[in-house]
């Protein structure tokens, strides 16, 4: 099979492939589009340049064959159970995720963890090497596949390759915590350009590689030594396909469900929203202590004021996501329990994933939209928001601690930590004049509009063809 695999000048490799797989009862597989931030980015690009994609199908013990999905090759990497509770529940969703953001709970340290990365990056790397062109370009995504581009630049030094980082990169620090700090660095060195979300990931990148792996910079240039090989850092804020969502979010149909949607909350005055993946990066706890305070002090009234929680199941099995899971079904229990009224619940708690459609209507719906990340690489649902607004209402709560915040400096930025903050901030959003809302819209979707992503693809590979040709 590998043999007659056909050749792609370019391939992405991610986690993830941008699909999931089915078994149907009589045995056979069925693939759905699975929705999320790195999908909805790429997979249009892909399919209208008929690339290849490497990644995971998300169930483990399967072999799959590779496929055709909507013009993309998917080309499947196999992961045992062992393989998925080491290298993806462990070392990147307990060590990596909690140490590259902030500690926020604490990364745990093992070696069994660590080895199983390196050999599950080591298979992403080969299945690339299969699939790619003489002279292709390789793109990386992600904190899961750190290594993958050195050993590809060791296996097939024609490739260009280009990683890029969607979460945020460490204080030196915190990074520094890690035994294995100097292979990751050279893991990411492999690459010709190394992107990053925020001028302060590929800051707090550099630092380490001229701390940990004693190599010199300039500027944003890394010379690997031995090798003379320069490596580009650069920063390249992630957006969504915001035409297009924004000519979704117009559509009749979408509006009539987000009218519906309002009616179905009992028509309530204002309607607040929050929508995330349930992870504890995402402060929804500190957005419900704030928003439970708001009752409790009687600014607001159950049957004026309802919020919407969507909180989309995540990394299920993982410790510190059973447990914050708990702590926030208790607490929106306890909310409502404490503030609403019969038939007037004050949150409304789905732990749900929606399609696109849905979602569009949930932001048309919602006078007041809360992002609260403690920290986050970027933030999508925050641009989700301000595209789908193209009757420039709404306002957005918006934690400075987001990639987001760098561009929507038109949000009421707040810092999730100060509680208090938060309450007048979710208060002035409520009571904000039209035109103040007009005025901080109409500037967000001036941003979100023109740096969709294809503006991000399209940057990103015109500077790595640029690096990669002045080698
Ligand atoms: C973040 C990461 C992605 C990841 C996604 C969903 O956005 O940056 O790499 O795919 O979360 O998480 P999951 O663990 O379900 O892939």
């Amino acid at each position: 099979m590998v043999g007659i695999m056909k050749q792609h000048e370019f391939v992405v490799v991610a986690n993830r492939l941008p699909v999931n797989a089915h078994k149907d009862e009589d045995g056979s597989t069925t693939f759905e589009r699975a929705p999320g931030g790195l999908v909805s980015a790429l997979a249009p690009m892909m399919s209208t340049e008929g690339g290849a994609w490497v990644g995971w199908a998300g169930a483990p013990d399967e072999e799959f064959a590779p496929f055709n999905d909507e013009g993309i090759d998917m080309i499947p990497v196999s992961l045992t159970q062992t393989e998925v509770e080491t290298y993806y529940e462990g070392f990147s969703n307990t060590t990596l995720w909690p140490l590259y953001h902030d500690v926020i709970v604490a990364p745990e340290y093992h070696r069994e963890w660590w080895t199983t990365y390196r050999a599950v990056n080591e298979r992403f790397a080969h299945a690339t090497s299969q699939v790619a062109a003489h002279g292709a370009t390789v793109w990386v995504h992600d904190y899961q596949l750190q290594l993958v581009p050195n050993m590809l630049r060791e296996a097939r030094p024609d490739l260009k390759i280009g990683f890029f980082l969607h979460i945020p990169f460490p204080p030196r620090e915190l990074f520094g915590q890690l035994s294995w700090r100097e292979d990751i660095l050279r893991g990411l060195l492999g690459a010709d350009l190394i992107g990053f979300q925020r001028s302060w990931d590929a800051d707090n990148f550099l630092r380490s590689v001229r701390q940990f792996s004693g190599l010199g910079t300039r500027g944003m240039v890394v010379n690997t030594g031995a090798e003379n090989r320069s490596v580009r850092a650069g920063v390249f804020p992630i957006s969504l396909d915001s035409r297009e969502f924004n000519t979704l979010a117009r559509s009749r149909s979408v509006l009539q469900r987000a009218k519906q949607i309002r009616a179905d909350l009992g028509n309530p005055e204002k309607v607040l929203l929050g929508v995330d993946r349930l992870d504890y990066t995402k402060g929804i706890r500190h957005r419900l202590k704030a928003y439970g305070e708001l009752f409790e002090e009687d600014h607001l009234k159950a049957g004026e004021v309802a919020m919407v929680q969507v909180a989309s199941p995540s990394r299920e099995k993982v410790e510190e996501y059973i447990h914050l899971r708990s702590e926030v079904e208790e607490t929106v229990g306890r909310i409502n329990g404490d503030y609403g009224e019969l038939g007037q619940p004050v949150i409304h708690y789905l732990h749900q994933s929606y399609p696109w459609e849905e979602m569009a209507a949930m932001y048309r719906a919602a006078d007041v939209m809360l992002v609260t990340s403690l920290r986050d690489g970027m933030n999508l649902v925050a641009k989700e928001y301000v595209a789908a607004r193209g009757d420039l209402d709404g306002a957005l709560i918006l934690s400075e601690f987001t990639g987001a915040a760098d561009e929507l400096t038109q949000a009421l930025q707040v810092n999730p930590h100060d509680i208090e903050k938060m309450k007048s901030t979710i208060l002035y959003a409520l009571t904000m004049d039209r035109e103040e809302r007009r005025t901080r819209m109409r500037a967000m979707r001036r941003r979100v509009l023109t740096n969709d992503v294809q503006h991000w693809a399209n940057t990103f590979l015109r500077t790595l063809t640029q690096q990669a040709g002045e080698q």
